[in-house]
């Protein structure tokens, strides 16, 4: 039984549970453990902005906190906005959930509620090992980046996009 709702402020808890099981244990694979050591713990916090933002948002299955993810109009890091195009925001779903469809629910919350705001292009910083989720979701990638958390960490990251 798996319910997406909007995530707010209260459920900082539940999205740092989430965000910190589902990073730590599903990304070991595919990046260097020094990397990780340093862009973790910038990574598996809630931002308190995407979680008041009203597009972001949590999958209970079962009744526990699951997955959680969402969209914005700015670009993440610079804040940019460009007409027509939103971001695919943090996403993860905690390792006993992976692979049960509870990351494409969320995609699809995101994609009706960005539609319905005016958006008509996703783009996406996906991780290297979340390359395949996205293809599967239709998201094309554009090119290899370096994704900056906080002033000494670059991630490399995938560039990718879809329309909507
Ligand atoms: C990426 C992530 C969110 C996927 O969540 P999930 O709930 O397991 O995804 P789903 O079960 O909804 O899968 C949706 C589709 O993606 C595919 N997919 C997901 N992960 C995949 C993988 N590692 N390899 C190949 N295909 C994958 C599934 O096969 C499925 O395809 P289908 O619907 O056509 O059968 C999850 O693995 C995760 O939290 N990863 C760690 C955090 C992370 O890197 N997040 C991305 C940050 S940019």
């Amino acid at each position: 039984m798996i319910q997406v709702r909007v995530a707010g402020i209260e459920d900082v808890a539940a999205v740092n549970f989430i965000l910190r099981e589902s990073y730590t244990a599903l990304m070991a694979d595919a990046y260097q453990p020094a990397l990780l050591e340093e862009a973790l713990p910038m990574m598996v916090r809630a931002n308190p902005r995407l979680l008041a933002s009203g597009t972001y948002y949590l999958a209970e299955a079962d009744g526990e906190p699951a997955g959680c993810g969402g969209w914005t109009f700015d670009e993440p890091g610079t804040g940019t906005l460009e007409p027509g195009t939103a971001h695919i925001r943090h996403f993860g779903v905690r390792p006993s959930w992976i692979a049960k469809g509870i990351g494409r629910r969320l995609y699809m919350r995101c994609e009706a509620d960005a539609r319905a705001a005016g958006a008509r292009r996703f783009v996406c910083f996906s991780s290297l090992n979340g390359e395949p989720f996205y293809r599967a979701l239709g998201f094309e990638r554009q090119a290899r980046i370096e994704v900056p958390m906080g002033p000494t960490v670059r991630l490399p990251s995938i560039l990718m996009s879809r329309p909507i």
